[in-house]
């Protein structure tokens, strides 16, 4: 077009070889720092950390987290957006050995009673870091200790409820008999940002923080909330029964009273959720019941248009669990798309496009075509019913049906995938690519269960505990090494098109359907960013965290990329990368021992890639991440800004 021909994107480094050391690797002319690790302290009021540093409730709650996970920058001003920002990053879980290091190990993990400042420690451990961070004039980040900004989200922070299910008899318990306040965020994994300019956490494997042998309810047993005894034992902390000392107490969900508002079987239902921050203000944050009750990895904004609905994607990271969509009831306001650091009501914007709307789960047809079926009440079912009638709710009961997300979306006939985890949008297209990391409990047949959506059965499916039998989007048995999927809406809010785009494998597996090499072999991918670089093209950047030998043998896990709008799909190929273009994805960093890579982004500039390490074995050695220690170090995982020292823009 007249002149205007666009310069086409290529990555501009070679590929780097795997690699099985304590250190990150990054291709030559790149330099890769340790930022802000977990017990970084945020202000004065913390220790400064040291090997031998005991942590206490006081200390981690005044400081960094515990195992990075999603995080996004949000500028204090759009001129200064690549220099300083807040940093706003999930603190999935925790490492008790690294944690309790100084004293060798946890107190009663596993039998016995957890000393009470222990799990104090641990539960402000977990959770959402807000850290100011900034570039000096030597090209050197830190965060800024004392900034007003900086702040802490725990296991223990009281949070709204909002939504359809707030104020319902699900969630009514006795500490907010009006069912409107929850306590505490967990395992948030990856994470999600809005257009108004908040940030969304996401709680993913937070059912087995509770405790429930008695009063165990259908979504109890779905979603998988422990009995016996709790991830890390925190409800042991409790005191006797006729204490009922609500601050652990509240992890133990059987019922003791009459009346739901006079215990805590309700509690894990005020968990499960999408959680909106803002991380300008620091005001109560709100868990967003509309978007679904399940183990959401993460939530992704869809391409946004004036007038029309806002999307938000996020996927339930189990085996054989689903892909969701949130379409808000509210039409898109070019107006709400509040300007870094601008004052605003940013929630007030959150409550009018997150409150209602309809949610949707995917199928995925063996045509390349989709759907997104409705999770209403009286949506009707395959054999007929109304999702009220199948799953024994009033007619009317969308809180109901948001408990039961899952189950709801069994009985519409949802596509089971192989574990859902990070969603990433084309902004130029609106097309969706989406991790599926694996999937150990996928059979040719699916013998040991049949996902008919039979109201009969719904129990015995989810949790990870079910298998299912191989379809078009999820073709491999036993799928040690994942895939990613990609889809574009149609021309309703309920169809869409589907590809797969890649396929994991090792270089020698027999069915390393895309192609791979020793240059980009990889298994389980999970982090995902679409780096948008102008002229309609962009930089897709897939991370992984893998388990699967054939790839952990030649190297731990890693940052790949790729050009999408550079290939093509050669006909026939099961992907869109095969081996007639795998050449194109390269692999970019390799993380150290021991951890998964997640967490990333680039600053607007695009001359940092911020990625996170979360459970190292034997890192960081110095402020070098791509130092290696001789000797052991106490793990901690961090965030890397990776640069170039040229100064010049990553990847390309
Ligand atoms: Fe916390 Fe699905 O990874
Ligand atoms: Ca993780
Ligand atoms: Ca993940
Ligand atoms: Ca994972």
């Amino acid at each position: 077009s007249s002149g205007m021909a666009k310069t086409p994107l290529a990555l501009a480094f070679e590929s780097i070889a795997g690699s099985r050391s304590d250190a990150v690797v990054v291709p030559p002319g790149y330099t890769a720092q340790v930022l802000v690790p977990w017990g970084t302290p945020l202000d004065d009021s913390a220790p400064e950390w040291s090997e031998d540093l005991t942590m206490t409730p006081q200390a981690q709650a005044a400081s960094v987290g515990m195992h990075h996970d999603g995080m996004h920058p949000f500028a204090l001003d759009e001129s200064t957006a690549s220099e300083r920002f807040l940093l706003v990053m999930n603190n999935e879980y925790i490492d008790e050995n690294a944690l309790w290091a100084p004293q060798g190990g946890p107190t009663n993990m596993t039998e016995g009673k957890r000393p009470a400042d222990e799990v104090r420690t641990e539960i402000n451990a977990h959770g959402v870091t807000v850290v100011e961070v900034k570039k000096g004039a030597d090209g050197r980040w830190s965060h800024v200790k004392g900034s007003a900004h900086n702040r802490r989200y725990t296991s223990a922070t009281p949070m709204h409820l909002s939504g359809p299910v707030a104020g319902s008899d699900y969630v009514k318990t006795r500490y907010s008999p009006g069912g409107t306040q929850a306590r505490g965020t967990n395992n948030n994994c990856a994470h999600g940002y809005t257009p108004w300019g908040t940030y969304l956490t996401c709680e993913e494997n937070w059912p087995a923080y509770f405790v429930k042998n008695e009063g165990r309810t259908l979504d109890d047993d779905r979603l998988g909330i422990a009995s016996g005894r709790g991830r890390y034992g925190w409800e042991t902390a409790a005191g006797d029964d006729s204490e009922r000392d609500d601050e652990f107490t509240r992890l133990i969900g059987d019922p003791v009273a009459d009346d739901a508002s006079g215990d805590y079987r309700n509690e894990p239902r005020q968990f499960g959720y999408i959680v909106e921050i803002d991380p300008y203000t620091g005001r109560q944050a709100i868990k967003r019941t509309a978007l679904g009750r399940f183990r959401h990895e993460g939530c992704w904004p869809g391409k946004l248009v004036a007038g029309e609905p806002v999307v938000f994607y996020s996927g339930h990271d189990s085996r054989n669990e689903y892909i969701y969509k949130f379409v808000s009831e509210a039409a898109w306001d070019p107006a709400d798309a509040i300007a870094p650091g601008a004052e605003a009501d940013r929630l007030a914007i959150g409550d009018k496009y997150m409150d209602s709307g309809t949610l949707y789960v995917a199928r995925f047809n063996a045509d390349g075509s989709g759907e997104w079926l409705p999770l209403t009440p009286d949506a009707s079912t395959q054999d007929g019913r109304t999702l009220a009638e199948a799953l024994e709710l009033d007619a009317d009961d969308l809180a109901g049906v948001i408990i039961h997300t899952c189950d709801a979306a069994d009985l519409m006939g949802a596509t089971p995938m192989d574990r859902p985890e990070w969603g990433a949008v084309d902004p130029s297209t609106g097309e969706v690519y989406m991790t599926l990391t694996n999937n150990s409990k996928r059979t040719e047949d699916g013998t040991e269960a049949t996902l008919t959506g039979d109201g009969d059965n719904i129990t015995a499916l989810g949790n990870g505990y079910a298998t299912a039998p191989v379809n078009a989007a999820n073709p491999r048995a036993n799928n040690e090494a994942g895939q990613i999927i990609r889809w574009r809406e149609g021309s309703d809010a309920t169809a869409f098109d589907w590809e797969v785009f890649v396929f994991g494998a090792a270089a020698s597996d027999q069915n390393n359907l895309s192609g791979l090499t020793a240059d980009n072999e990889f298994a389980s991918p999970d982090g995902l960013y679409f780096d948008e670089r102008g002229d309609g093209q962009g930089i897709l950047w897939i991370q992984t965290d893998n388990g699967y030998e054939g790839v952990t043998e030649s190297t731990n896990d890693q940052v790949l990329a790729v050009v999408p709008a550079e290939l093509e799909r050669a006909d026939g190929a099961a992907a869109v990368i095969s081996g007639a273009n795998q050449d194109k994805l390269k692999r970019f960093c390799v993380g150290p021992n021991g951890c998964e890579v997640t967490g990333i982004f680039p600053t607007p500039d695009k001359t940092a890639l911020f990625i996170n390490i979360q459970h190292p074995g034997n890192w960081p050695a110095s402020d070098d991440a791509t130092q290696a220690s001789d000797a052991s170090v106490r793990p901690r995982a961090a965030t890397v800004v990776i640069q170039r020292e040229d100064g010049g823009q990553i990847g390309v």
